[in-house]
């Protein structure tokens, strides 16, 4: 069920945007600041420029010390945060057989200890109100998995499931998460790349990684679809659980739940050219 509130309401709503200096979350946060909201974003370094639309705080997800005093100095100014778009993020391209330890544990850091470092930072004070609503932007990746995106998917997932968790943790309360899980998008997102590349896996890697570039760059959906959504579902009193932005991702998340494991397999694999690529370079 949909709830519009005033433009008074929205006014006095308190919303902290992570990852607000680029991409989907800069336009996530340029929209509910027009919109009337009380956004703050955030970036490892805010630029004195960025804090004239909205204020930006200094946050890294991947300290704790830097979490717990973005999150202090917003309830210091305001006392108060109704939802948290936890979006910093990035996307580590690698096959499994390229992906060291450490490269693993750097993707999940970021997008999922970091997004759960900032869960378990609001959610006391949300707690305490009675009322907050946290916005995990997952991906296609929290509900499929692509060759050369392992970890980056292995993240979202965990955060899927995280949230998931979560999710009926918080019933009978008015705390809410929503999980959205959006396609490619035109952001231009940085990828990490793994330190040691497999010759053996050229081609491949070359085919995956100049269609993923593709997708999140020219042929990417709009940053504002997403902030659209956010938009939308921060106006829903009672939220979905998982929201998909992108017709892509709705294919085929949709023929995930509905295909045998391994129909489902050689869709991927035909859409992919999987199995038509020679094996070395
Ligand atoms: N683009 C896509 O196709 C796509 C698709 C599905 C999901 N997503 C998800 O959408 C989210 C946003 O990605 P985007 O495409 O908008 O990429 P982006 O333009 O590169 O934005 C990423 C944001 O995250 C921040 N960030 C990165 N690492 C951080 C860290 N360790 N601590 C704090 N902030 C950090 C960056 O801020 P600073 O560098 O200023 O600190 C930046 O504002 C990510 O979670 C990504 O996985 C993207």
């Amino acid at each position: 069920m949909e709830s519009r509130s005033t433009p008074e309401a929205r006014n006095s709503r308190v919303v902290l945007v992570t990852g607000a200096s680029s991409g989907l979350g800069r336009a996530t946060a340029a929209l509910l600041a027009r919109r009337g909201y009380r956004v703050y974003g955030t970036s490892r370094q805010p630029t004195p420029r960025a804090g004239t639309e909205w204020p930006m705080l200094p946050l890294e997800v991947c300290s704790d010390a830097s979490v717990e005093a973005c999150v202090r100095e917003l309830l210091a100014r305001e006392g108060r945060i109704d939802a948290l778009v936890n979006n910093a993020g990035h996307a580590f391209i690698g096959a499994v057989e390229e992906t060291s330890l450490q490269e693993a544990r750097a993707q999940l850091e970021t997008n999922f200890f970091g997004a759960l470092r900032m869960m378990l930072a609001v959610l006391p004070p949300m707690r305490e109100r009675g009322v907050g609503h946290i916005i995990n932007v997952s991906s296609l990746s929290g509900a499929v998995a692509v060759p050369f995106l392992g970890a980056y998917a292995a993240s979202k997932h965990a955060l899927e499931a995280m949230s998931e968790s979560l999710a009926h943790e918080l019933r009978g309360t008015a705390l809410r998460v929503t999980l959205l899980q959006p396609d490619g998008m035109r952001t231009g997102i940085g990828f990490h790349h793994p330190r040691t590349e497999r010759p053996d896996l050229a081609v491949k890697r070359r085919r995956l990684v100049s269609l993923l570039e593709r997708a999140t760059r020219e042929e990417g959906n709009d940053p504002d679809l997403l902030a659209h959504e956010v938009a939308r579902v921060i106006e829903d009193s009672a939220p979905p659980l998982r929201i998909i932005i992108g017709e892509g991702a709705k294919r085929l998340i949709e023929a995930r739940r509905t295909l045998p494991e391994v129909e489902f397999g050689k869709l991927l694999a035909s859409a992919l050219h999987l199995d038509t690529e020679p094996a070395t370079a």
